[in-house]
């Protein structure tokens, strides 16, 4: 999709969006559009139930006294309305009606909203955010003509008119970087576990290269001399090597060497570091997990994907901050080779854990990649993302991300861009009583609790004994990751949860100015 800014105009081709405020308040556009079609504009609202509110539309087709192939009427609501959230959903809703109705090229036609918080720029910027994130396809395994609105999409072009063109089209500029490293993050989500395993998921990380990232790929040999006992455990019973993947954005000047002194003390230099959880396929080893369903399991790489994805955004838009992405990949299978319930691994903090239960997987490759980044960068703070518990979907279901966190400053951050990009977290307990639950009889620790109770906080209470006292934020991403129906801005699948909102947090509060 082409999309570009330009000033207030006249004639357009193809379809045409012009909004209208709550009570049926024609906007200037409208209401010229409607006095050119003989009033065809205000019959067809006034011929159903539109009032003008977010969500409702009306179109009119090939309107007599125009070259245009149809106009989309689009409800804006009250100036209130009208913020970054709305326009997003907006620009979701557009796509909807256009995408594949015939016409090639759109505009939209913006005007100031009085009273409202957004600028016609910002207006701009959002719908086009948000129009390109619906936009989303995963295609590439469909060789016939599609039947049932599958067909290909037939909108190529897109225009939005209005005052502030300029500044839109430089905005809209960076954040089309972010929208790339989402629709990477939902490629990698989508793409089928046959064809994405961990050397062919480290080999799609080594593509960010070209855009200035540091890559690189350990495999089982290099982990095993690091003592990663955890992390290969998990991935000992596939034919698949594991990887751990290290990606490096230094777009915030020089880093410190590593053991210099007040590495941890948040010296501008220092890192900030994200860790995903990337298990390509999760069957859940000997300890087996169902047939029906298993098939979402290809999503369990879905904390690495929006790592990867974060790391493409920043890059992609140069963004003022240095920045490590590790990835620790792993397909959890069961064979001849793989781990038993009741296996103790030595983790590389030296640490050792009890494997109770072989479903409980992601716990042990973050484990090791966690105390990796931790240990070899001294990062500023660390955010972890995985899809790690099936317990996080019974508390929050498919609305909230939860948050589980030993620092409060990086939670309200965190939680803040979530508020503000519409990617809802909600923080999670943690504490002494949940730890002592995983003290194992055998071992240090044991990767299941007693008893079946705050399963996802015990999960994060294991994660918190490998990042020791660093700034450290765990997301459990498992009820957020995938869709099973289509959303505002993003059709079902792959949502990329995670991308825009991290993005969000680095750029209000850890780039250089
Ligand atoms: N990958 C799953 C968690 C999951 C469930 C992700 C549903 C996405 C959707 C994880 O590895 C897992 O199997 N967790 C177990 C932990 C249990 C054995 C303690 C679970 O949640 O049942
Ligand atoms: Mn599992
Ligand atoms: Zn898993």
């Amino acid at each position: 999709m082409k999309i570009v800014f330009s000033g207030p105009g006249s004639a357009a081709t193809g379809a045409l969006v012009v909004g209208v405020l709550d009570g049926n308040v024609l906007t200037p556009s409208a209401k010229d559009l409607d006095k050119k079609t003989g009033g065809a504009l205000v019959r067809a609202i006034k011929s159903g139930t539109f009032k003008g509110r977010p969500g409702q539309s009306v179109m009119v087709l090939s309107p007599a006294g125009t070259k245009l192939d149809r106009v989309l009427v689009v409800g804006l609501g009250k100036p209130s309305d009208v913020n970054e959230q709305a326009m997003h959903t907006l620009g979701g809703q557009i796509y909807v009606a256009l995408g594949d109705s015939g016409s090639k090229a759109a505009t939209i036609e913006l005007e100031a909203v009085k009273k409202s918080d957004l600028s016609v720029a910002d207006m701009a910027t959002g719908i086009a955010e948000g129009l390109r994130l619906r936009s989303y396809r995963f295609d590439k395994y469909q060789t016939k003509n599609k039947a049932n609105g599958n067909g290909k999409p037939t909108l190529v072009s897109l225009t939005i008119r209005g005052v502030g063109a300029a500044k839109a089209q430089a905005d809209f500029r960076s954040r089309d970087k972010v929208i790339d490293g989402v629709f990477m993050t939902r490629d990698l989500v989508t793409e089928p576990p046959n064809i994405l395993y961990p050397d062919t998921l480290a080999k799609r990380c080594q593509e960010l290269t070209k855009l200035g990232v540091k890559v690189e790929v350990l495999g089982e040999k290099q982990m095993a001399r690091l003592g990663m006992g955890a992390l290969l455990g998990v991935g000992q019973g596939s034919v698949r090597e594991s990887k751990l993947v290290v990606m490096q954005w230094n777009g915030g000047g020089k880093p410190a060497k590593a053991g210099a002194k007040g590495l941890n003390k948040g010296k501008a230099d220092q890192p900030i570091c994200f860790v995903g959880k990337g298990v390509t396929f999760d069957t859940g080893g000997i300890s087996l997990k169902p047939s029906a369903g298993m098939e979402d399991m290809k999503y369990d790489m879905g904390g690495s994907g929006v790592v990867i994805g974060l790391m493409k955004a920043l890059a992609g838009r140069k963004a003022r901050v240095n920045v490590v992405g590790v990835v620790g990949l792993a397909e959890n299978m069961p064979g001849a080779n793989a781990q038993r319930p009741s296996d103790v691994v030595t983790s590389m903090s030296g640490q050792t854990i009890e494997v109770l239960n072989t479903d409980a997987e992601g716990r042990l490759v973050l484990a090791d990649a966690l105390h990796y980044a931790n240990d070899r960068f001294k990062p500023k703070f660390i955010v972890d993302l995985a899809t790690l518990t099936g317990a996080i979907i019974v508390a929050l279901g498919n609305e909230y991300a939860g948050l589980f966190s030993n620092n409060d400053k990086l939670s309200e951050n965190l939680l803040a861009a979530g508020d503000a990009i519409g990617e809802k977290l909600w923080r999670m307990p943690q504490g002494e009583v949940f730890d002592k639950m995983i003290n194992s009889d055998i071992a240090d620790m044991k990767n299941i609790s007693d008893g079946r109770g705050a399963g996802s906080t015990t999960a994060a209470q294991f994660l918190a004994r490998f990042v020791g006292k660093t700034p450290w934020a765990h997301l459990d991403i498992a009820g957020v990751t995938w869709t099973k129906k289509d959303m505002p801005t993003a059709p079902k699948g792959a949502t990329a949860f995670g991308v825009r909102m991290l993005d969000r947090m680095v750029a209000d509060h850890y780039e250089k100015k």
